[in-house]
């Protein structure tokens, strides 16, 4: 189910069709706060409100088109432009795909993807936030910590995603665990071949809990992206037994997932940052939702044969 999912994802004919089922809409609207940026705004307003941070994705990926590309940008310096206005940049950030800025594109897109990243570093400096780049598949792995480690030169709070389910990550993180440096550690949510990723959930749970031990036990400034509620038990020892104080790392979630987990972890005093994603290009980021969760698959099908 897992790989059917994850396959159509990337398949133009299952998109249209997803695309075009009305009814597939109340079921995003439970992972995407909206089609608009003032639906984002205003549900980082609440969500700031009720004690938790967020980080906000501008939804786009494998962008095939400059103009595209440059929308991209734009639409991130709109967003962070209305968080300084509205006063909320002191605890939302953005994270954002390098490929809905040009990586992917065959001349020169890492190039491209490099000053596209910049404008956007550019912008949350001047309202005073941060930017952490999501990871995508790992043909893109090497090209995004290239850029990274470009755009950490001029903005060295720039933060990285890692993906625990990657063979070569507990390697990346002990790269990325030095003083400055911040990693959102995730299990990894695209379709991975053998050869370069553990395909067992057991396999790729220890791989995060060493990763996780790496990170903690580094200088810099962990981010452990997970619902699982193991890993967040471990977490918070591996913090424990490393020496952290609670503001030393943070929890992060997605938007729609275990909201009652988000709260709880907030009221006992670590950060919890929402992922929150908005704009009309859901397609790619609702499959992979609903691949992490067989019953997501149900509860929409259902949905759909009840009318
Ligand atoms: P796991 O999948 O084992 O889920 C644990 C429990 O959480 C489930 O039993 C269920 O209760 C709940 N849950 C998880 N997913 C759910 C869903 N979709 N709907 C409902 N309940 C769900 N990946 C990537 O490859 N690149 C990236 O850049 C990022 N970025 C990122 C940022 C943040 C803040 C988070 C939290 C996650 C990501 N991910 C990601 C996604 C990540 O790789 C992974 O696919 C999901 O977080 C699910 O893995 P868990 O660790 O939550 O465990």
């Amino acid at each position: 189910m897992r790989s059917a999912l994850l396959a159509a994802a990337r398949s133009p004919q299952a998109r249209s069709f997803v695309e075009r089922t009305p009814l597939t809409k109340p079921v995003v609207s439970r992972y995407v706060a909206g089609d608009t940026l003032e639906e984002a705004v205003r549900v980082t307003g609440d969500l700031l409100a009720d004690g938790r941070k967020v980080t906000l994705d501008h939804l786009g990926e494998d962008t095939t088109e400059l103009a595209q590309a440059a929308a991209t940008v734009h639409a991130y310096e709109r967003l962070l432009a209305e968080l300084g206005r509205t006063g909320l940049a002191s605890g939302a950030e953005v994270s954002v795909k390098l490929s809905a800025v040009g990586q992917s594109l065959p001349r020169d897109g890492e190039k491209l993807a490099l000053d596209n990243a910049r404008r956007i570093c550019e912008a949350a400096s001047a309202v005073g936030t941060t930017v952490t780049l999501d990871m995508e598949d790992h043909t893109t792995t090497d090209s995004t910590l290239g850029i990274l480690a470009d755009l950490r030169v001029d903005f060295p709070w720039v933060g990285a995603v890692l993906q625990a389910y990657l063979h070569r990550t507990e390697q990346d993180c002990r790269d990325l665990s030095g003083a400055g440096s911040r990693v959102r550690l995730c299990k990894g949510a695209y379709k991975e071949p053998e050869s370069v990723a553990y395909q067992g959930k057991d396999e790729v749970d220890l791989s995060y809990v060493r990763c996780l031990k790496v990170l903690m036990n580094g200088q810099g400034y962990p981010m452990v992206a997970s619902h699982d509620p193991r890993l967040v038990r471990i977490a918070a020892q591996v913090a424990a037994a490393a020496g952290r104080t609670a503001d030393s790392y943070e929890h992060q979630m997605l938007y729609g997932v275990r909201p009652d987990a988000q709260r709880e972890i907030a009221a006992n005093g670590t950060t919890m940052r929402v992922y929150v994603p908005y704009g009309d290009q859901w397609y790619g980021y609702f499959m992979r939702r609903l691949a992490e969760r067989p019953a997501n698959v149900t509860f929409f099908l259902r949905s759909l044969l009840t009318t």
